[in-house]
């Protein structure tokens, strides 16, 4: 069996559990000017599963980081409910911090990552916030690193010190210190050289493999989303279009939006 065909197979095995994160009917809008609003998420409905990925995919501007905000509580939707885990997501910024439930991993390395705090404190932080003690924050955080495929070493330098793939790898070692139910992945590696790029999609899929977490990984390329997801969603302007398996977005796509996205992929 494929990669592509055993994520497969594993869907039909996963959707009959009861979903980690339950998206219903959740809809934002920003005010752009006194009397303008605009759109940027509206009534999207969606679920994930226990060790399932789903992916989202769609171009700049689309709302897919709106509605990533919205799932770790850092938007909070005008209508519609989010539930992780069956508990609603609670609305203030930040508040995502701490143990299990939903950890975001971002586009940007560079920001993600405070230049003055060493490796190991930025990966700890969760846990401090979650009032662990610091002997077992010590172990959880070479745990990560580890599951990163990084030295635990790395703990004691600043982001300055590493690559960018390094310093995405310790973004993702950062969210999954907390052991979350589910990571949302938001462009994870649109911002890394392709060769490294294959390098952390690939520790995704291992840790997955390993642990069962699940994720939502969120990306323009729609190549790169089939890869990683057993479902895929694809969003224009806000809206789902169409949601598919991962093997039937090329080979089948039904919207006409879907088969444009199928269409731009360059064949070489
Ligand atoms: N805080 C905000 N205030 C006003 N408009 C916003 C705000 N955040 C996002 N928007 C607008 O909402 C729309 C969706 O933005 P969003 O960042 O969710 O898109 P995206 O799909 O993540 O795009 P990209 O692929 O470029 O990251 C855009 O038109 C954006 O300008
Ligand atoms: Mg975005």
């Amino acid at each position: 069996m494929t990669n592509d065909e055993r994520r497969a197979t594993e869907t039909t095995e996963t959707t009959r559990t009861s979903p980690i994160l339950s998206v219903d009917h959740v809809s934002k809008r920003f005010r752009i000017a006194a009397e303008r609003y605009l759109t940027a998420v509206n009534d999207v409905s969606l679920t994930v599963s226990t060790g399932e990925t789903l992916g989202i995919v769609g171009e700049s501007g689309c709302g897919k980081s709106t509605l990533a905000k919205m799932i770790v509580g850092l938007e909070r939707p005008d209508v519609g409910e989010i539930l992780v885990n069956g508990r609603p997501v609670r609305g203030s910024a930040g508040r995502h911090r701490g143990e299990g439930g939903v950890q975001i991993v971002f586009q940007d390395p560079q920001g993600s990552l405070d230049p003055h705090f060493r490796v190991g404190a930025s990966v700890g932080e969760p846990l401090l916030a979650a009032g662990l003690g610091r002997a077992e924050i010590q172990t959880r955080v070479a745990e990560a690193l580890r599951m990163v495929e990084l030295d635990a070493d790395a703990a004691r330098h600043y982001p300055h010190q590493f690559s960018g793939g390094q310093r995405q790898r310790i973004a993702i070692a950062r969210a999954l210190a907390a052991r979350p139910e589910l990571i949302v992945l938001d462009e994870p590696t649109s911002a890394l050289d392709v060769s490294v790029q294959a390098g952390v999609l690939n520790i995704l899929l291992d840790l997955q493999n390993r642990t069962g977490t699940s994720y939502l990984f969120i990306s323009h390329d729609l190549s790169v989303v089939a890869h990683m997801s057993h479902r895929v969603a694809v969003i224009d302007r806000g809206s789902i279009v169409e949601t598919a398996p991962a093997e039937r977005i090329f080979s089948d796509p039904q919207h006409p939006y879907t088969k444009a996205l199928v269409d731009a992929i360059p064949r070489i």
